[in-house]
């Protein structure tokens, strides 16, 4: 405790020194969440990028949301705490693959969620996060549509649209794992509870709910509902903000397995370290970002 109050103290005043922001998903470790500037799902947090008049991002989150902050501010220097921290759905869909898809459907709309590298960004016409999914794929005009890379939101938005999906094959790891009856089994344990699940779980699991959506829509559902309790089926993470919004309500986590180790491995130290250093930097080479912005912006622009 005494050395994150330290490191928390060391982490203001390199913040002030760079007049930097720091951005953190509702996936991140309590001690991140605590000193960010905005918690948020992976549409705020490319908003509040994108907006920002500060000199520097930390982004406290997985490479693909620092690279899209990158591209959406490219005259800021957007700094990780850990390089590492990638994100395996996003490295389930390549551009070999995706031009190749799009050469047998020449005719259809790209639309990739934002949980993709900068590269497939710039073969896409459109991106999308979970929280704008349905919006999107209603502003685009073309019947046929290429989805890539979440087969389970692809599944769950198509229940909105009559156009044709071609689904790629990808899904994140950590919603995927949880089971019908994983959930069945908390259903029995907590009758009175309502379930709310991210549609990154499978179609299966999504269908058992009262509430689906992002993890913004998840924590604003449960801090509205007259309900007490609740069966969350997201990433263990978003209980900081749900117990914060709502300290008289009860959540239980679906399963103990709701945990994305890559959203993990950043700390407090990483975070100290990376305003020290300024490293790891983002960087996007501008012939990709230029594309990858237009299928960003389209996304910011969808009401
Ligand atoms: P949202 O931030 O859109 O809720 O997506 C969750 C996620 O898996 C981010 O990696
Ligand atoms: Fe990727 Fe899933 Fe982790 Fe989000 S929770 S970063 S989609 S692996």
């Amino acid at each position: 405790a005494e050395q994150n109050r330290e490191l928390k103290q060391r982490i203001a005043e390199l913040k002030k020194e760079r007049n930097a922001i720091i951005l953190a998903h509702y996936y991140q470790r309590d001690e991140i969440q605590e000193i960010a500037d905005f918690r948020g799902d992976s549409f705020l947090l490319a908003q509040k990028a994108a907006e920002t008049d500060a000199d520097v991002i930390v982004f406290c989150g997985v490479h693909f949301m620092g690279e899209s902050a990158k591209i959406l501010a490219p005259n800021k220097r957007v700094i990780i705490p850990d390089e590492r921290a990638g994100c395996p759905m996003a490295d389930m869909v390549n551009v070999e693959g995706l031009r190749a898809l799009k050469a047998k459907h020449p005719n259809a709309t790209v639309v990739t969620y934002i949980n993709s590298s900068a590269e497939v960004k710039a073969e896409t016409d459109i991106c999308c996060t979970s929280s704008n999914a349905v919006k999107v794929i209603q502003s685009v005009e073309s019947d046929e549509i290429i989805w890539v890379p979440d087969k389970n939101l692809g599944h769950y938005v198509q229940q909105f649209t009559d156009k044709k999906m071609i689904l790629w094959e990808g899904y994140c790891n950590t919603h995927d794992m949880l089971t019908v009856k994983d959930v069945m089994d908390m259903k029995a344990q907590y009758p009175n509870a309502q379930f709310v699940v991210h549609p990154e779980c499978r179609p299966e699991v999504v269908k058992l709910a009262d509430f689906v959506g992002s993890t913004t829509a998840i924590i604003e559902y449960c801090k509205k509902s007259d309900c007490k309790e609740f069966i969350v089926g997201t990433e263990d993470g978003t209980g900081y903000q749900l117990r914060k919004d709502s300290p008289d309500k009860t959540f239980h986590f679906a399963t103990k397995f709701l945990v994305c180790p890559n959203m993990k491995v950043n700390n407090l130290k990483k975070v100290a370290k990376c305003l020290e250093t300024m490293k790891p930097e983002i960087y996007v080479p501008p012939h990709i970002a230029d594309r990858a912005r237009l299928s960003l912006e389209r996304m910011l622009q969808v009401k």
